[in-house]
């Protein structure tokens, strides 16, 4: 998030946003006004033949080059194993980017390739077959690095976690993640590190892959990535928290109830079964996407957006979390149901799988602001709907005056930010009923992004990969909170009392049943799923 990214929100929300009973579409340019080009630099992406590079990075790179974000000395070199043409690979690329353009209900739906960014950035890219344990590729990759004006190299692990250490070790040996002091000729350059999810699987291997990699480069040059934070509507967060007077105030523990953390998928485990087998919902989504939206909504106002400021809020809010224990954990598998078949029954999975695919979990975050507010997070495949939001429940008012509408059948105020697919906040509270008599009814008002500000092809890894490029890590996860995530969930994870149980859902549904008993436990209840109104 770098400053001028800052600048560009700022100067785009200049506009007010209003409700949207009386807002129209509004013609407001969300174009990186006064953004400058990143640093040039060598994109090394380890996984070039993978989704990820397909996806996510190409799209993303291919956005950033239209906004004329990427330097002309920018260059990519893909690694994967198999020999391959540049000119095959470029094409398979350009290819699913046409489709990904066309396709109207996905995140790069931008209606057609513009073919001179597209020649652009294909012709600064080319394929480098090589093996990731042996050594070979990565001479080769030092002595292109080494040829180059600027010396700048970005090392982008698009690859499957078992490859981690072994590419770490090799860019390591090979002094490819040594940082030269700048020598009169201006070589040296920067040399960082981008690293997926998953990082670790438990606390034990988080702490031994961050050993191994801060053996080889030190923590300013690594990137660990969770692309949760890479959505505008995740980074607004802080934005809605600290750019209105408004929230502050109320957002602690003496005016909210309770907050929900939904991240609700329809897929279910598609063509991942080997992967989800081994990981599961609760390790794939809890420790991480569910714990990053907790901390946007909890963290303290940092000094500043610098890095550290934020990241040093994010450390002391990890720190804060009560470790989670069984009770506090509720996990599900979907059976058969009206939206598909079992997860037994998906492909490269055990026909007695244990694995769940849906967690649910009472966080309580032990600080002055925060004390005995609970956070519910829930994530699941093949649910009823597909949403991924924020609920921020308030309490209730002290007394009512008017005489017919009690205290208790208020609709609750509950301020929500809609991260997926909706894209926007919603505030529900109570007006007078028009009539006669005093009543109170329920009402609500809703913002929508896309009512109010130009659509934008987004990804959601445009922001990351230019972040990384300027060697701004404010959005990147820091060692020492990846380590307090996995210790927070570590009773769960290897339970004393052997494996918890895995509850029955049907394939579309809300879940499983004990998990609306975690929160009845509380008095309390999830909040629908599925919502025709919103
Ligand atoms: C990934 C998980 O990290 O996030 C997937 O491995 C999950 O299982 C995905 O589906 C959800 O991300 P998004 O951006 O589609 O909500």
């Amino acid at each position: 998030m770098s400053n001028d990214a800052k600048d560009t929100n700022a100067s785009s929300s200049a506009q007010p946003a209003s409700c949207k009973l009386d807002a129209g579409p509004h013609p407001a340019s969300a174009g990186p006004v006064g953004k400058q080009p990143a640093p040039p630099c060598m994109l090394v992406i380890f996984g070039a033949g993978g989704d990820l590079t397909k996806r996510l990075l190409t799209p993303s790179l291919y956005n950033l080059s239209v906004d004329g974000l990427l330097d002309d000395g920018m260059r990519i070199i893909g690694v994967n194993h198999g020999e391959r043409e540049t000119k095959a690979w470029l094409d398979d690329l350009g290819q699913s980017l046409q489709q990904f353009a066309a396709d109207k209900a996905g995140e790069f739906h931008t209606g057609k390739i513009d073919d001179n960014a597209w020649h652009w950035l294909s012709s600064r890219m080319e394929y480098l077959a090589g093996e990731f344990e042996t050594d070979d590729v990565f001479e080769t990759l030092k002595q292109r690095i080494d040829k180059t004006p600027h010396g700048n190299a970005i090392f982008y692990l698009a690859v499957g976690a078992r490859f981690f250490k072994p590419i770490v070790e090799r860019l390591g040996k090979h002094g490819l993640l040594k940082e030269d002091e700048k020598d009169g000729t201006g070589k040296g350059g920067f040399r960082r590190l981008v690293i997926e999810k998953p990082f670790g699987t438990d606390l034990a291997s988080a702490r031994d892959l961050n050993a191994h990699i801060l053996r080889h480069a030190s923590e300013s040059q690594v990137y660990r990535i969770d692309h949760f934070l890479g959505k505008d509507t995740v980074q607004s967060i802080l934005a809605v928290r600290f750019a209105n007077a408004m929230f502050e105030p109320v957002w602690r523990r003496e005016y909210i109830d309770s907050v929900q953390i939904t991240a609700g998928e329809t897929l279910g485990v598609e063509r991942r079964g080997k992967f989800y087998e081994l990981t599961g919902a609760f390790r794939d989504m809890v420790p991480n996407h569910l714990f990053q939206l907790l901390a946007m909504v909890a963290l303290e106002p940092p000094n500043s957006f610098d890095a550290e400021a934020v990241r040093d809020r994010k450390a002391e809010l990890f720190d804060a979390i009560q470790p989670l224990t069984p009770n506090d954990v509720v996990f599900g598998q979907y059976e058969k149901g009206d939206a598909g078949v079992a997860y037994r029954e998906e492909p490269d999975v055990a026909r007695d799988s244990a694995t769940e695919t849906y967690a649910a979990a009472r966080v309580f975050i032990d600080n002055w602001r925060w004390a005995g507010v609970p956070f519910y997070l829930r994530t699941g495949k093949r649910m009823t709907a597909r949403r991924t939001e924020i609920a921020v429940q308030l309490k209730r008012v002290p007394f009512l005056m008017f005489r017919d509408t009690p205290v208790d059948t208020l609709t609750p105020n509950v301020f929500t930010l809609s991260i997926d697919p909706a894209h926007g906040t919603r505030f529900d509270f109570n007006v007078k009923v028009p009539g006669p008599t005093m009543q109170i009814g329920a009402a609500r008002s809703a913002f929508n992004y896309d009512d109010f500000f130009a659509e934008r092809a987004n990804v959601g890894y445009e922001t990351l990969l230019y972040d990384c490029m300027l060697g701004d890590a404010t959005l990147f996860q820091r060692a020492d909170s990846i380590e307090s995530s996995w210790c927070i969930v570590d009773r769960v994870l290897h339970p004393e009392g052997g494996a918890l149980p895995v509850h029955g859902y049907a394939a579309g549904s809300c879940g499983p049943a004990q998990a609306d008993e975690l929160l009845a436990r509380d008095g309390r209840a999830w909040r629908p799923l599925h919502d025709a109104t919103r």
